[in-house]
Parts: C-alpha cells; structure tokens; sequence
C-alpha cells in the first residue's frame, strides 16, 4: 500500500520516473492489478508527453524555416541591399503563407507519430512552387555572400507550367530544408544550384553546394532525427530538418539521396512521384 500511494504521489508530482519505478517493483514483486493498471497509465503518458515534444519540437522548426527566409529578405530590402522587387516580395509572401498554415497545424490533436505533419492531396502548379522557393531562399543566400544559382526545368522554360498532384505546402517544407541546410552549411562566396527536371512522371530536384561536404561517418545518419554531424555542431540546429524531409517523402511516396564527401561540397537528389495532370502554356503565374 505504501509504495501503491508513493508511486501515485509521485504521479501526481510529475515525476513520472519515479512513478514508474515504484509501480514496476510492485508488479514485479506483487504482481498488483491496481499496480499494473498504474503502470500502464504512467507508460501512456510518457508517450503522450514525447509525441507532444517532438510535435512542438518540429512545428517551432517547420515555422521558423519560412519566417527566418521571410526576415533576411525583408531585412536585406530594408538596408538597401537588395530592391523590392514585385517577385523578390512574392517570395517573402509565400513564406508568411507558409508559415501561417503551419500555424493551423497547431490545432491539430496527433494520437501517433505518423499523423505529424499530414498529407493533403491538391492539385498544384509545380513551377509557380519551386519559382517561390528559390525566390524566398535567395534572400537568406544573399545575406550569407552565397550565390543561389535556380534553373528551372525544360518543360518551364517553354512556358509550360507543369500541374501535379501532391501536397503543395509539405513539398516545400522538404525542399526548403534542403536549401536551408545548403545556405547554413556553405560558406561566403560559394555558390548553390537549386535545379529541377521531371522525366517520366517524376518530379526530381536536386540541390547541390559547394559547402563543406559531409564525412562518411555522418553520412549515413543525416536522415535520423536529433543527429547533427560533428563538423555542423558550431552551427545552430537541431537535427530536425532532415528527420522532417525523410518523414514526408516517406508519406508522399518520394525518396532522397545524397552524394558528399568531406571537402567536395554536397548534392541532394529529391524524387517525388507526382502524377503528372497537364501541362497549360504561359509560364509561372
Ligand atoms: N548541405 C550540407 N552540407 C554539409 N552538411 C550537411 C548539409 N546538409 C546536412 N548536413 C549535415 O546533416 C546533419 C543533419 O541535418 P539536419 O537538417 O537534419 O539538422 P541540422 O541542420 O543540424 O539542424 P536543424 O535542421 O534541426 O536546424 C547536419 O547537422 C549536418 O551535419
Ligand atoms: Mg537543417
């Protein structure tokens, strides 16, 4: 009875670590109902507080993507270093958009790690999405002296906007990551190629810098979440954002690859599978 009442006192306390040992030794040693009903309650609850952790945790970091692009270049256009330019301002309107509907995401009440992030199928215009990614990013890129290099496909440079079904607002989450890490992981003076090509039905997107590279050992983890390589520590970060771009792609029926080694910058490949609708003339609108 005692250790029945400590174990729930200290539940009551929060310390829920506390709580768990007690009620373990009283199923181990009693094999109590009440103990075990207990325990059972204690484990729920500790998963309920890490998928909340972890659903903050990467709501603060999908928001704060779009808002610190939308910042350098709202910063960049108030110093005088850059010219507001009708597209430039798109770009930072895209990214508050963004930011915005993640904002939405807040209300949402995830019983399980996979309804993080859920997917809504829409059709959208592929070129007008990647224009308004290298639009927001190039500001942040400018403000770091790297040079964002964006190359549209053949299709868009026909003037043949390209329609796909997928989730719009995920898609640039992912690629976003991807060049935010290039801009963070680059040095002034380098230089990163944001391109794009559809063969078949594929979407694919790849993002490559002249960055640092990555060594072997930190290759095969970068996917994981909470890992940052060794060499990224003096950078601010998580180890969020390519947990977030694995988890998506996996929902979208996508993949990404990555080819670095240390001192030979690094390149993304991202593939989406998107069924391709139309193609309709006249550029990115
Ligand atoms: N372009 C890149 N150049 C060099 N290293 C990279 C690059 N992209 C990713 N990495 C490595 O992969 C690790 C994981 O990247 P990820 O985006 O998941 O986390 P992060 O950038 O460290 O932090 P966060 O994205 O949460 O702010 C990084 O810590 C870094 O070591
Ligand atoms: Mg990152």
């Amino acid at each position: 009875m005692e250790r029945l009442l400590h174990g729930i006192d200290a539940l009551l306390l929060g310390k829920s670590d506390e709580a768990r040992a007690s009620f373990e030794s009283l199923v181990h040693d009693t094999e109590d109902p009440l103990a075990q009903r207990l325990l059972s309650l204690v484990k729920l609850l500790g998963r309920r507080d890490r998928l909340q952790a972890t659903y903050l945790a990467t709501l603060r970091h999908e928001i704060g993507n779009p808002l610190s692009v939308a910042q350098a270049t709202l910063e960049g256009i108030v110093d005088g270093v850059m010219d507001p330019q009708r597209e430039r301002l798109r770009g930072v309107l895209a990214s508050v958009q963004a930011a915005s509907a993640l904002l939405n995401d807040m209300a949402l009440k995830p019983q399980a790690v996979e309804e993080l992030l859920p997917i809504r199928l829409e059709t959208f215009n592929i070129c007008a999405l990647m224009n308004d990614q290298a639009q927001s990013v190039s500001g942040a890129a400018r403000a770091k002296g790297i040079e964002l290099i964006y190359r549209q496909c053949g299709v868009a440079q026909r003037g043949e906007c390209m329609y796909f079904h997928g989730d719009a607002r995920r898609v640039g989450q992912i690629l976003q990551n991807v060049l935010l890490n290039a801009v963070r992981y680059t040095p002034a003076g380098g230089t990163i190629e944001f391109t794009c090509d559809n063969p078949e039905d594929d979407l694919v997107v790849t993002i490559t810098d002249t960055g640092p590279g990555i060594p072997d050992t930190d290759l095969p983890h970068v996917f994981e979440q909470g890992y940052r390589g060794e060499r990224a520590h003096p950078a601010q970060g998580s180890g969020l954002g390519l947990a977030v771009v694995a988890d998506l792609l996996a929902k979208l029926g996508g993949s990404a690859r990555v080819a670095s080694g240390e001192g030979k910058g690094t390149t993304f490949i991202i593939s989406l599978p998107a069924a391709r609708l139309e193609r309709t003339p006249g550029g990115v609108s």
